[in-house]
């Protein structure tokens, strides 16, 4: 099982986005995919119109694991899941500050669903809290969405200072870049130089595209309604890519 998350320190930049298309790219490719909402404003969630799930109490790892097993939801494609987003998830970084080895706690709750799943996706709330580090020792590959800006750039830059003042392994960072705009000078300029400083960052890069705002319309994946537009057949690239058996390292 290999566990992957959509994360940014930024908002806004298509970790949602992503979420949701590589979930169900990985399940028309064959994947046996679990898409865990993390975020609270449930935006995954809403896509799938699976909004609400079970009210569940959080005590230890174990009441944990239970609760999200709980919630697990058929999503509307076949080999497709989701843990919907959770209110009591506010409560995650108290519960797991207050326990043993609280940094590596998500990681052993979710080998409870090794082998029902060959992927779990977590989509992120953005920030770095001690859920984001649970989520950082958890993940076997965290794909960060980079719209070619400055801001952008400088959230990314963070990051990787992050990971390396927590000793943190920088191999599993992914970035890659979001909502381009091919006419934009500054987005080719950032693009021909970001990656270079970047081992892993991966090739496929997303359009800014209209057919991908309307996801909020069509409450389904961009792939489900649009499967052969420019921006769908990007998602199912970088799907390509981080399966490859050279793209899963840098
Ligand atoms: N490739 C894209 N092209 C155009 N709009 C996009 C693209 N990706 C995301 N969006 C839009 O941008 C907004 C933020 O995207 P979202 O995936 O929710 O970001 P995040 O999860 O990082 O906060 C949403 O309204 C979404 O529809
Ligand atoms: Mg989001």
């Amino acid at each position: 099982m290999k566990i992957i998350s959509s994360y940014s320190i930024k908002g806004g930049v298509g970790k949602t986005a992503l979420s949701v298309n590589l979930a169900y790219a990985l399940r028309e490719a064959g994947e046996r995919t679990l898409l865990l909402d993390l975020d609270p404003q449930g935006a995954a969630s809403f896509y799938f119109r699976l909004e609400s799930a079970k009210k569940f109490k959080m005590r230890d790892s174990q009441s944990m694991a239970e609760g999200l097993r709980k919630n697990i939801r058929e999503s509307d494609f076949p080999g497709l899941d989701l843990i919907p987003s959770n209110l009591e998830y506010r409560r995650l970084d108290i519960l797991l500050d207050g326990m043993a080895k609280r940094k590596k706690q998500l990681r052993n709750v979710l080998e409870e669903f090794k082998s029902d799943y060959d992927v779990i996706l977590m989509d992120c709330p953005p920030n770095i809290t001690l859920l984001s580090e649970n989520v950082f020792r958890a993940s076997d590959m965290i794909l960060v969405p980079v719209i070619p800006t400055v801001l952008s750039q400088r959230t990314l830059e963070q990051l990787t200072g992050f990971f390396r003042d927590e000793e943190l392994s920088a191999k599993t960072l992914r970035p890659f870049f979001s909502m381009v705009q091919k006419r934009s000078k500054m987005h080719r300029e950032i693009m021909a130089d970001l990656p270079a400083s970047h081992p892993g960052f991966l090739k496929t890069a997303i359009p800014f595209s209209a057919d991908v705002e309307k996801m909020g319309l069509r409450r389904m994946p961009l792939l489900a309604y649009a499967p052969t537009c420019e921006a769908a057949r990007a998602y199912r690239a970088l799907c390509d890519e981080i399966l490859a058996p050279s793209g899963s390292r840098p």
